[in-house]
């Protein structure tokens, strides 16, 4: 599947997931606390003031201002690509803005080896204080999940403003990221010198390229999804809404045949104390290939004017950490961040690679009873694997694990040695299961959503 989020028609099931009603089961839970949910259409005039209402109540739940007219029409724009869902409570003074909120749609998501499976991407997550811990949320996100088992769909995917929410209906982190801050007055470039060029372009050339990039790139990372459009255009300062769009530059890598292989956003904060130690944030960093890479991060370790650069959502072993002549001047912080949720064993593990061959038998346990028992994946030479239903004794490596660790190796995030020293899964062969889960590129999300 390779279809943009923003233009879901192009795949049948993204497209129907926009529509679906709420299932009974989240209709029913909700009645019972005298509420009830609706899945809104944003671009639908008659639906008009209801998206509008149902902004506000999302950005109330994540703390931001009310929003204005301007962002209102610039976000319904942009809205077509999410199934939102509302949450009223009809006995409150306002009965049309929603006490809870939701968002979803179908986004491919990259597995070792490159290939894609569907996934339900999960956003807007929000119960207003007034309706907190009376289970609103847990209606919301176990219909979300039971709809997507019924829709096919084989994995759900979130970030998350908090660590402690998700574990209990079985996400777990699986791509982690890193912040860096790097002292550019300690660091030399030691990498090679790139081949091509680079050069500023304007913002909006810069946000017509992201997508075309990412496209060429997130196959090779696993734990990728498409950028939805809004987020490009929030990094570019290209919505109409846009605060401080000036603020944002844009420069861009070319090879030696004027093919544009990469582009950085950054913004600059100057230091009055010092201007030569101003800092430099990057909003965003795509590379193509090697040279780019290199290309872009000499831009930045060599920045006039600038004693810091940082930079977020990176991988956890980015190159540039062996491109700079004293590692002690980048401080890394690592974080979750890309959190999954295995929802069909056989569909998720069967679509990813492997890098050893082996046999195991996989106890799996799924609280929520949507994934849970018995499973024999068996990995070819060639990388591939099968999946049975069912248990297996003999030579087979016995790994018995919850949904929430399966979803955390799913990518190779994380190691199965790792997860066995936690005492989180337990496992007859820890250093084969290890190598057969294990990946050489590590997994990464480089957005939030
Ligand atoms: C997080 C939030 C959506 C929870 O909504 P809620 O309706 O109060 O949650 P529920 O009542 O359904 O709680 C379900 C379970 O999660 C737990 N829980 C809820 N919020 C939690 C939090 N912030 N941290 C830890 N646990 C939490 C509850 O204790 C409950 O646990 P239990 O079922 O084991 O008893 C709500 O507090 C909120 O909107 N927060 C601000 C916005 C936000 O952070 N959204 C998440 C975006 S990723």
């Amino acid at each position: 599947m390779t279809t943009s989020p923003d233009r879901p028609e192009a795949d049948p099931r993204a497209a129907a997931w926009l529509v679906a009603p709420r299932a009974a089961g989240v209709r029913d839970a909700l009645a019972e606390r005298g509420l009830a949910a609706r899945v809104l259409a944003p671009r639908d005039d008659a639906d008009g003031d209801a998206y509008a209402a149902w902004l506000q109540a999302a950005s109330r739940g994540f703390l931001d201002a009310e929003r204005t007219p301007e962002q209102i029409s610039a976000a319904r724009e942009r809205a077509g690509r999410r199934r939102i869902t509302g949450v009223y409570d009809p006995s409150g003074p306002m009965p049309d803005v929603p006490v809870a909120t939701i968002g979803s749609w179908i986004a491919p998501l990259t597995l070792p080896g490159g290939a894609e499976i569907p996934s339900c991407a999960i956003s807007a997550v929000t119960v207003a204080p007034t309706h907190r811990r009376r289970g609103i949320a847990r209606a919301l996100l176990e219909g979300e999940l039971r709809e997507a088992v019924a829709a096919d769909v084989p994995i759900a995917s979130l970030t998350v403003s908090e660590s402690t929410i998700y574990g209990r209906f079985g996400f777990a982190p699986a791509a982690p990221s890193a912040a860096w801050r790097l002292d550019t007055t300690r660091a030399t470039w030691i990498g090679p010198v790139p081949a091509g060029r680079v050069d500023y372009i304007p913002r909006a050339a810069a946000r017509e390229l992201l997508p075309e990039l990412h496209e060429r790139v997130r196959g090779r990372i696993a734990g990728e999804i498409p950028v939805p459009d809004a987020v490009w255009d929030s990094m570019a300062g290209t919505r109409p809404d846009a605060k401080d769009p000036g603020s944002v530059r844009a420069v861009r890598h070319q090879d030696e045949t004027g093919a544009a292989q990469g582009v950085a956003l950054y913004t600059v904060k100057e230091n009055h104390d010092d201007f030569a130690r101003s800092s430099a944030s990057i909003v965003y960093l795509i590379a193509a290939t090697d040279d780019a890479y290199a290309a872009l991060w000499r831009f930045f370790v060599e920045l006039d004017l600038v004693g810091e650069v940082r930079a977020g959502e990176l991988a956890v072993d980015e190159p540039l950490l062996w491109m700079i002549s004293d590692q002690r001047a980048a401080t890394i912080t690592l974080g979750d961040h890309h959190y999954l949720r295995v929802l069909d064993v056989a569909a998720v593990l069967e679509a990813r690679r492997y890098a050893h061959a082996a046999v195991i038998a996989i106890e799996l346990d799924d609280p929520l009873g949507l994934s849970g028992g018995g499973y024999v994946l068996a990995v070819s030479e060639d990388g591939s694997a099968s999946v049975t239903m069912g248990e297996r004794h003999g030579d087979a490596v016995a790994l018995a694990l919850g949904v929430e660790e399966l979803s955390a190796i799913v990518l190779g995030g994380v190691s199965v040695a790792t997860l066995a020293a936690a005492g989180r899964v337990r496992c007859s062969d820890v250093a084969v299961a290890s190598r057969v889960f294990g990946w050489h590129v590590q997994p990464r999300l480089s957005f939030w959503y």
